[in-house]
């Protein structure tokens, strides 16, 4: 089992407002004082602003839940890492399922985002996973590395390991029907191998994540795989109890908890 603090990631997506999202910054800010395991929180990006204000100089980060793939031009209603970067972000979402299937996104520009943040100084959070129809064939393991294969071919092995990679299974996604804990354990240790075949380094030391309706009830079966490192909350970031009550439970999971 890998003893690195796992990695809890709050995606609250088009939710949220100043009020709502300071209550939850500062509740999370003191109810994890004395954890090991490592938080951060994406909003909006009007939001981004107000979370560097109450995160600057804590051990919680903050990041974008998309990014255009150029640094800067005429691209209306696009956000450039480079801005990303200046109001204080660690980590940027990149290929979510709702926009990959929004038509947003494709394996091909997953690569180039991924190369840009990375340039930029930004922990690229690539998320991966099959649909249905794709589940229900079989064919998850085809998926994944059809995703994977050309952001591998766009930045090389060993920058992949300078970001993590989420696998949300789009079935999983906001359904309340979370993978069961032995197939993303089966997905990720996949994923793992797959990546092991080019580098063991980077293969040992990438933080993998399983996102798609972790709650408080299904997250320490789930945190308890020996290759999932953490994981990307959607709807249960949305109540602050149960985002905190995750964060204590991969906190356990860290085997690493301070108690001073
Ligand atoms: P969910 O969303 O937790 O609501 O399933 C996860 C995600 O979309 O990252």
């Amino acid at each position: 089992m890998k003893n690195r603090p796992k990695l809890v990631i709050a995606n609250r997506k088009m939710h949220g407002n100043l009020p709502d999202n300071r209550h939850f910054m500062q509740s999370l800010l003191l109810q994890t004082q004395q954890h090991s395991a490592r938080y951060a929180i994406c909003p909006p990006h009007p939001y981004l602003y107000q979370a560097q204000q109450i995160l600057q100089n804590s051990r919680i980060a903050w990041g974008g839940q998309n990014m255009s793939r150029f640094e800067q031009g005429a691209y209306t209603g696009s956000v450039s890492p480079l801005m990303l970067k200046e109001f204080g972000c660690t980590y940027v979402i990149i290929g979510h399922s709702e926009r990959r299937q929004r038509g947003h996104d494709n394996d091909e520009t997953c690569g180039e985002r991924f190369e840009t943040a990375l340039k930029a100084g930004l922990t690229p959070i690539l998320c991966i996973g099959e649909t249905l129809e794709e589940y229900e064939r079989g064919e998850t393991d085809l998926v994944v590395v059809r995703q994977l294969n050309p952001v591998i071919a766009h930045v090389g092995i060993e920058a992949l390991s300078r970001g993590v990679i989420a696998y949300e299974p789009v079935w999983a996604i906001g359904t309340g029907k979370a993978a069961t804990p032995q197939h993303a354990q089966a997905i990720l240790s996949f994923i793992r191998g797959h990546i092991g075949l080019l580098n063991e380094q980077v293969s040992a030391n990438i933080d993998l994540l399983y996102g798609g309706s972790v709650n408080p009830s299904n997250a320490a079966q789930l945190l308890s795989m020996p290759d999932i490192n953490g994981s990307l909350i959607g709807s249960a970031s949305l109540v602050i109890e149960d985002f905190i009550r995750i964060c204590q439970i991969a906190n356990e999971y860290t085997g690493l908890r301070t108690t001073a």
